[in-house]
């Protein structure tokens, strides 16, 4: 049986992906072009700067900014974003994430955060759920993004738990190919359709069956 959890935060724990959203479409909106919720499946997991690339290249703008410029523009789609977490609190965490987290505990398992955003700290105090972790992994200690497994390894190392006793929750393609790189079973949370990289999947994490795995 399985010896860690690795959480990913955006979108598994806390609906924050919507913020995320909200604040690129918005960036878009003032480019001039339309940033769907489909073309929105392509940031989730993804750094803040690669995020900006592609959301460049859906407005066909992609090699019209200097880096500079670039820099400019993701500080400002961050700035709306912190806006919208700096008062999220616990009605935010997503359904059955309590739960599990708590029982995860309870068996004595490993729990680590593993999320590519800088902003992972303030979320994790806002919505009261910072004690549960025995490792935060996030976008301000890791170089490299997912699908790089570093987010992930990080964590299992610093837990000195093997990579095939780690599973993974992730509501990203880039998370769950990079959890899959290093032989961690993946556990997609969202939409099958969307999550075609995942071991399982599974809607919300209501539905996962702790004793089939840990
Ligand atoms: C998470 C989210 C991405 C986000 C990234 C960086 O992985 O799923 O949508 O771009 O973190 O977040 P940050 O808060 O540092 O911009
Ligand atoms: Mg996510």
């Amino acid at each position: 049986s399985y010896k860690c959890a690795i959480f990913d935060l955006d979108g598994v724990l806390v609906d924050t992906a919507k913020y995320h959203y909200l604040a690129w479409k918005e960036l878009a909106g003032k480019l001039g072009f339309e940033f769907t919720i489909e073309h929105n499946e392509m940031l989730k997991g993804v750094s803040r700067m690669t995020s900006l690339d592609i959301l460049l290249e859906v407005g066909n703008m992609k090699d019209a900014f200097s880096e500079e410029e670039k820099v400019k523009m993701a500080t400002e789609k961050n700035n709306q974003y912190v806006e919208y977490i700096s008062n999220i609190d616990e009605s935010e965490i997503l359904e059955g994430a309590l739960s599990l987290l708590q029982e995860l505990k309870q068996k004595g398992i490993k729990i680590a955060l593993g999320s590519a955003s800088k902003n992972a700290q303030i979320i994790l105090k806002n919505v009261g759920l910072e004690s549960y972790f025995d490792v935060i992994v996030d976008g301000n200690s890791v170089s490299k993004a997912k699908p790089d497994p570093e987010v992930f390894t990080l964590g299992a190392k610093t837990l000195g738990v093997p990579y095939e006793e780690c599973v993974v929750f992730e509501d990203s393609q880039a998370g769950l190919e990079a959890a899959k790189i290093v032989g961690m079973l993946a556990v997609g949370v969202g939409q099958k359709k969307d999550l075609t990289n995942a071991d399982v999947v599974y809607s919300t994490l209501k539905d996962f069956n702790i004793e089939k795995y840990f």
